[in-house]
């Protein structure tokens, strides 16, 4: 602001400047040029022809103001409308400025500068030819007076518009800097607030928005990860401690002891698996595991000839109605556990001699993967619930699980930007899931 205030002062001061020098050079140009004339008349008429000239333009010289003074070697008046030799006010060898008393109409008298040149002619007269310039002076006041005016308005209104933006800068910079506070004192809920216009600090806010919420996603994933190895891995880890204590304190034999040892390798195995689901599910949450384009139909046909032999072990049938080749862009380990627990539950639900499907289509831009039994299925209410973790329905409750196979299923279509949708079989469960498909152009970009 002080940088465009200077800048403004200098750019009037040139044009201040520049007007008064061009004002001086016209008054000296016109008298210049006169007495180049006069000169001319003396030459050509002498004295008496030049006497006569200054005579007839003294007569008419009241309009514009032009002066004259023609004297004689012995310094008497031949000609003008000067009463005498002026007395000088300011000289500097070539101009001289004076000032002469212009009689006013109905008034008093008033003072007008003059700027004048004299000529000292060959016979030795003297000539003067001056202009009243007091006009001239008056409009350089003005323009003065104007460019002053100029310059406390631009310096006013820079200083103004100065102080109305750095504390409109201020406002937005505190809103940020108040909303930091906030969630650096715990409230992690906390965004920025946007003032609608759509500026850079709009924008700028709704990056730093953008950045809370996934620090907010990770911290959320972390911590209810952290609760639920802290909950749930606690009564299993106590358990097991609890049995090996107890073997120690006993007086057991040799098949005692194999007998715990084997039914602790179960729990660590059991505590294993809980452990990566969870690991698993907090990854797919946070949405920092690598996904690469793969063929969905591929690996669905690969779990389903995996699990042929169980599910024949256990008297059902898979029917497996896979079209293929699916591309999406996808994270392998995480959608293959996600469609083994799927599966698995299918497996674990059905009754003996059931059908399991499995199948997957195209369905215009979409992927759609479904697995149907012919369980009990879940009830329409519970179906929110079941995707939650350690969620286990009463029903199933004696059945082996740890409620989170259906919460890493959830966190990895959420993950793939693909839909999950659970419905009734009649009879059973019929799972769905719609990933969004990747074209081959998009897979070789990839
Ligand atoms: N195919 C199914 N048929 C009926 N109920 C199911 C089916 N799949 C899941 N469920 C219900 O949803 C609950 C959560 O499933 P899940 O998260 O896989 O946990 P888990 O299999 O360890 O019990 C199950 O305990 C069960 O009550
Ligand atoms: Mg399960």
């Amino acid at each position: 602001m002080v940088l465009f205030g200077a800048l403004a002062a200098l750019l009037l001061s040139f044009v201040y400047l520049d007007s008064v020098i061009l004002i001086d050079q016209v008054t000296n140009a016109a008298i210049d040029a006169e007495i180049r004339a006069l000169e001319e008349k003396y030459t050509e008429l002498g004295i008496d022809g030049l006497r006569e000239e200054i005579g007839e333009r003294s007569n008419d010289a009241g309009v514009s103001g032009e002066l004259y003074l023609l004297l004689a070697p012995d310094n008497s008046i031949l000609a003008g409308n000067i009463g005498a030799w002026p007395q000088e006010l300011d000289s500097d060898g070539t101009w001289l400025r004076f000032a002469i008393s212009v009689p006013q109409r109905g008034a008093e008298a008033t003072e007008h500068q003059v700027r004048a040149r004299e000529f000292i002619l060959p016979g030795k007269h003297r000539l003067l030819v001056g202009r009243d310039i007091e006009e001239r002076l008056n409009f350089k006041r003005l323009i003065a007076r104007a460019l002053l005016w100029a310059l406390s308005g631009t310096a006013a209104l820079s200083l103004l518009s100065g102080l109305v933006l750095s504390r409109w800068l201020l406002a937005r910079v505190n809103a940020i800097s108040g909303t930091c506070a906030e969630i650096i004192a715990g409230n992690l809920a906390k965004r920025i607030p946007l003032s609608g216009r759509d500026d850079e600090f709009d924008r700028l806010s709704a990056r730093l928005n953008d950045m809370l919420e996934q620090i907010e996603r990770l911290t959320t994933g972390m911590r209810t990860a952290m609760d639920s190895i802290s909950h749930d891995l606690r009564a299993p880890l106590t358990r097991l401690r609890s049995n090996i204590e107890l073997t120690l304190l006993g007086e057991a034999d040799v098949d005692v002891c194999r007998t715990a040892l084997s039914a602790a390798l179960a729990e660590v195995d059991r505590l294993l698996a809980t452990f990566t689901l969870l690991l698993q599910i907090a990854r797919a949450e946070a949405g920092i595991v690598p996904t690469d384009a793969m063929d969905l139909a591929r690996l669905l046909e690969e779990i389903a000839e995996l699990y042929e032999p169980v599910v024949e072990e256990q008297q059902m049938r898979l029917v497996s109605e896979i079209a293929g080749p699916a591309l999406i862009n996808g994270n392998r380990e995480l959608l293959a556990q996600s469609l083994i627990n799927l599966l698995e539950n299918a497996i674990k639900f059905s009754p003996r001699g059931g059908v399991i499907r499995c199948a997957l289509r195209l369905e215009g831009s979409r992927v759609c993967v479904e697995m149907a039994d012919q369980g009990p299925g879940i009830a329409a209410q519970d179906r929110q619930q079941v995707l939650q973790r350690f969620v286990q329905l009463d029903s199933s409750r004696s059945t082996p699980g740890s409620g989170l196979g259906l919460s890493l299923v959830a966190a990895v279509a959420h993950l793939h930007h693909a839909q999950l949708v659970l419905a009734d079989n009649q009879p059973g469960l019929r799972i769905s899931l719609h990933f969004p498909a990747l074209d081959e152009r998009d897979a070789k970009d990839a």
